[in-house]
């Protein structure tokens, strides 16, 4: 039995500074030329019938990278939000943040509120935005508020499950994701929604992110359609 398309699609973002490295450019080019994919790609996803997009802007990792690099990229953040939220509400995508928030300066935490409470009553596309995300650093979080609740006493250690902890995690609104693309032929997750991808199907591509073009995404969604998920089961 093969597969209707993905519900919910996760994308790692990758190959931007190589894009542009190859461009003779700095690698904040390919930074910018990778965020205007993303207009593209969250625009296509109602006709591909892809309800819940959801893209690794920033890994709890990516501090490591030098201070202007960091820099350029929340500053590309801030400016993303602020350009792209008109359009983001008349076209019905809403979107939430995903990630630790603590750690990102207050100009720019300020606007992602502003864009989740503006497009909150959207329902066509749920976007979601990794940014300063990390698997594990997610599953310390969500293990804190957890244990928080039991030793407040109103959380009986017995009852917990993976359900209960799927509650506590930054992804508790979501579905999992059905579909985890990786651009940039590097065949690794990188720390990305390790709980969330325990079933999810797997697309390493070789293009850069900063190629990812409506077409590119419309391929891949065609052959997940023939892949056969079992889930643990048996099928005839
Ligand atoms: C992905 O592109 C974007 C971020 C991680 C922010 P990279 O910047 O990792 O590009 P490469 O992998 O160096 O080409
Ligand atoms: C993963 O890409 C993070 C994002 C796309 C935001 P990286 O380029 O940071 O991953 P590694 O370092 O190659 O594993
Ligand atoms: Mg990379």
């Amino acid at each position: 039995m093969t597969s209707d398309g993905p519900r919910h699609v996760a994308a790692i973002m990758d190959g931007n500074g190589r894009w542009a490295q190859a461009r003779g450019k700095p690698r904040l080019f390919g930074h910018h030329a990778g965020a205007r994919r993303v207009r593209e790609v969250v625009r296509a996803c109602p006709d591909l019938g892809v309800k819940y997009l959801t893209i690794f802007a920033f890994s709890t990792e990516n501090w490591k990278r030098t201070q202007s690099e960091v820099a350029g990229l929340m500053s590309l953040f801030r400016r993303y939000i602020q350009r792209e939220a008109r359009d983001l509400l008349a076209e019905g995508v809403r979107v939430r943040f995903i990630g630790d928030r603590v750690k990102l300066d207050d100009k720019l935490t300020r606007l992602m509120d502003e864009l989740e409470l503006l497009t909150s009553h959207n329902d066509r596309v749920h976007l979601t935005v990794a940014l300063n995300y990390g698997g594990r650093d997610e599953l310390g979080r969500a293990t804190k508020r957890l244990a928080r609740e039991v030793a407040a006493g109103r959380l009986d250690p017995e009852t917990v499950d993976e359900t209960t902890l799927a509650r506590f995690l930054d992804t508790c609104f979501l579905p999992d994701p059905d579909l985890v693309i990786r651009t940039s032929g590097e065949a690794r997750i990188s720390n990305f929604l390790l709980w969330q991808s325990a079933y999810a199907e797997y697309e390493f591509i070789d293009t850069l992110w900063p190629d990812f073009t409506a077409e590119v995404f419309a391929d891949i969604l065609a052959s997940y359609q023939t892949r056969d998920r079992r889930f643990g089961a048996v099928t005839a």
